[in-house]
């Protein structure tokens, strides 16, 4: 099931969040849910007993890169229920969220991992972009996937045929997404 995150009925949106919570605890001031600016949408995977088995966001907004215009989505809060994991659940709805990223008006996917999930979503069409670091923050306090105590790759996928002619300029290069303050690295 696919909303726009503020358009999610409470009974899915409370157990996606709190599916969220328990995998990364929130801190005393902050909200749940992501920047509006960032068109969130969440997807969920709900059995048939309404139980939500896993859930996700997608979040968009424009980039400039190498002096190019492009319009980035990608994968945010990817969680499976921790009884349900390792059923296939998880690739389940990164391929939902992969091919509505597909359909939309995105020229280019582009989200962080650890480097110990890079295989998972390779498993579903991501590819890394090697030697690329997604800047997170805003200009004025950027947050770099490549800072202290992180181990990330940058996953991508060009959608576009505009994203396809330049994809070579993505890797190996600093990508200035700034997704601001609330979702620092999406
Ligand atoms: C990552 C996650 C969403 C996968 O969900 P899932 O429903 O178990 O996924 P699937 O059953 O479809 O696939 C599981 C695959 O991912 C791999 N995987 C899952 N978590 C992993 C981890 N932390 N490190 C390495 N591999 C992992 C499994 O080994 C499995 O691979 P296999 O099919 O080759 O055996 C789930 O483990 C989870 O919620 N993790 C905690 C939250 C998290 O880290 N989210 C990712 C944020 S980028």
């Amino acid at each position: 099931m696919s909303f726009p995150e503020a358009e999610t009925p409470p009974v899915l949106r409370e157990q996606a969040i709190a599916l969220q919570d328990e995998e990364w605890p929130p801190g005393a001031d902050s909200a749940p849910g992501h920047d509006p600016m960032l068109r969130p949408t969440s997807m969920l995977l709900v059995d048939d007993d309404g139980c939500v088995v896993a859930s996700l966001d997608v979040l968009s907004k424009p980039v400039v890169h190498a002096g190019r215009h492009y319009c980035a989505s990608g994968l945010s809060a990817v969680v499976t229920r921790r009884d349900r994991r390792g059923l296939g659940h998880g690739r389940r709805l990164v391929l939902a969220a992969t091919e509505a990223i597909a359909e939309s008006d995105a020229d280019v996917g582009l989200f962080t991992c650890d480097r110990s999930l890079q295989a998972f979503y390779a498993s579903t069409g991501w590819e890394v972009l090697p030697g690329a670091v997604i800047v997170g923050g805003t200009p004025s306090a950027p947050f770099p996937s490549d800072g202290p105590g992180f181990d990330k790759v940058t996953m991508a996928r060009f959608f576009s045929a505009h994203a396809q002619r330049h994809r070579d300029e993505f890797a190996n290069s600093r990508i200035e997404l700034y997704p601001g303050e609330i979702d620092r690295l999406w």
